[in-house]
């Protein structure tokens, strides 16, 4: 007879339920290290929870709020990150029923939207997760590279607190976000972690790029001996560049450190701008994730993000989840000026049928209706997949932050 087992999910209540918590991600995960005593206290404990079966501490998962921009609006968004169960408690379903359990709280908290990076694709898909979004990291050999154009704008280090930092560099970085699918509207977490190294002792450089006393751009970087060499590498947590000039200038600013640099890494999108600006074809991708997303809230995902406001149309989505059953309907989206209402609706025979995590993909911008017509996700007309492709196209979504 197959033995039931309990499992319960919850907030930490007590120092021996962290001590477990941190336990069992040490030994999932490559954090936190034993040494690494204010982890939690940066992780934030109310951010924690922790999972149980058969009333042991097994595992948890941390959840910090933000936001993120789709259609030039940032929708609320819970950033999952640190999921771990024991190694001894693992194939027992308690990973389902934790994320399934956040995906409810999210829900009660008003929050539309979950995004993760997946360690495994399997698990999230089961719980309605779809691949929604880049992050890639380039590397760029720093001696293959010769500006020849130099502009009249200056780089110039920035020192002082990381309030002084972040108000001068945050309208810069959401000049980008704001045009940008899947970039983060970044929590004062996440702007620690931009600003320091892993560890979130050590403080990284940073750089604006200044026309006459005005910024036109940022590098946030640090750089590491590489190992056994006398050289290093140049490894720029995000950069950001608002004119053409400073493109160019921040390209310098790179070529600058040849002498003892032997590469430059940074995460951008699959069509990078960066790269278009430069003569040679020496780039490489060092690594490439894709992070997935979760509609939580169907109605309030679609109504939150925005659309193109050249724009003026109306589609009737038949969508089937799984696990959250307040998603399950026909919903009628009616988009005008850049904005969506969504109601009720019965199907007809425009209507599209799609699963959640393919609305997931679809909302994003990383799956065309047609590729999730292909994976079996949708199903409906063609003008009705010819509606929807405009409505969600809006360029790749990508973001340079990890979590
Ligand atoms: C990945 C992990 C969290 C899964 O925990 P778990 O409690 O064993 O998962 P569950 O028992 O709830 O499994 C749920 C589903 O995911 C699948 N799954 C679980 N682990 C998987 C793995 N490593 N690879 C592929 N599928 C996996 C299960 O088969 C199950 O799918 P099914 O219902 O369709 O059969 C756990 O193995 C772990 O902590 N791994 C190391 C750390 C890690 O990778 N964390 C994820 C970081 S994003």
């Amino acid at each position: 007879m197959k033995q039931e087992h309990s499992i319960e999910i919850s907030r930490v209540q007590d120092q021996e339920e962290l001590k477990g918590l941190a336990d069992a991600l040490r030994r999932s995960l490559w954090f936190p290290r034993l040494e690494d005593d204010d982890w939690t206290v940066r992780e934030g404990v109310e951010r924690l929870r922790i999972a149980r079966l058969d009333g042991e501490v097994v595992g948890g998962l941390s959840c910090h709020l933000m936001g993120q921009w789709f259609g030039g609006r940032s929708v609320p968004m819970g950033a999952i990150r640190a999921v771990g169960i024991r190694p001894d408690a693992r194939m027992y379903g308690v990973a389902h029923t934790m994320l399934t359990s956040n995906l409810t709280e999210l829900r009660e908290a008003g929050i539309p939207l979950a995004s993760l990076y997946p360690a495994t694709q399997r698990l999230y898909r089961s719980v309605g997760y779809g691949s929604a979004g880049t992050m890639v990291w380039y590397r760029q050999p720093i001696s293959e590279l010769h500006p020849t154009t130099r502009t009249e704008l200056r780089v110039r280090g920035l020192s002082g607190s990381m309030e002084m930092l972040r108000e001068v560099l945050e309208p810069l970085y959401r000049a980008r976000a704001e045009r940008t699918n899947g970039h983060l509207e970044r929590s004062d977490w996440m702007w620690d972690r931009c600003f320091l190294k892993p560890g979130g002792k050590q403080p990284r450089d940073v750089y604006v790029v200044d026309r006459d006393g005005k910024a036109e751009g940022y590098v946030i970087c640090d750089h590491e001996r590489i190992p056994d060499q006398f050289r290093g590498r140049l490894e720029i947590r995000d950069w950001q560049a608002t004119t053409p000039e400073a493109m160019r200038q921040l390209w310098c600013f790179v070529a600058d450190h040849r002498s003892h640099m032997e590469f430059v890494r940074w995460h951008g999108p699959r069509a990078e701008p960066m790269l278009a600006m430069l003569d040679q074809h020496q780039w490489e991708i060092d690594v490439s994730l894709t992070w997935m997303t979760r509609i939580v809230d169907v109605v309030e995902a679609l109504r939150k993000r925005g659309y193109s406001p050249a724009l003026s149309t109306q589609v009737s989505l038949r969508v089937e989840d799984p696990c959250l059953p307040w998603n399950r309907g026909c919903w009628r989206l009616v988009v005008e000026n850049g904005l969506a209402n969504v109601t009720e609706t019965t199907p007809d025979s425009k209507t599209a049928t799609l699963q959640v995590q393919g609305l997931s993909s679809l909302y994003t911008g990383y799956l065309s209706p047609y590729s999730l017509e292909q994976m079996g996700l949708l199903q409906g007309p063609s003008d009705t997949l010819a509606e929807l492709a405009l409505l969600f196209a809006g360029g790749e979504p990508w973001m340079p932050d990890m979590f």
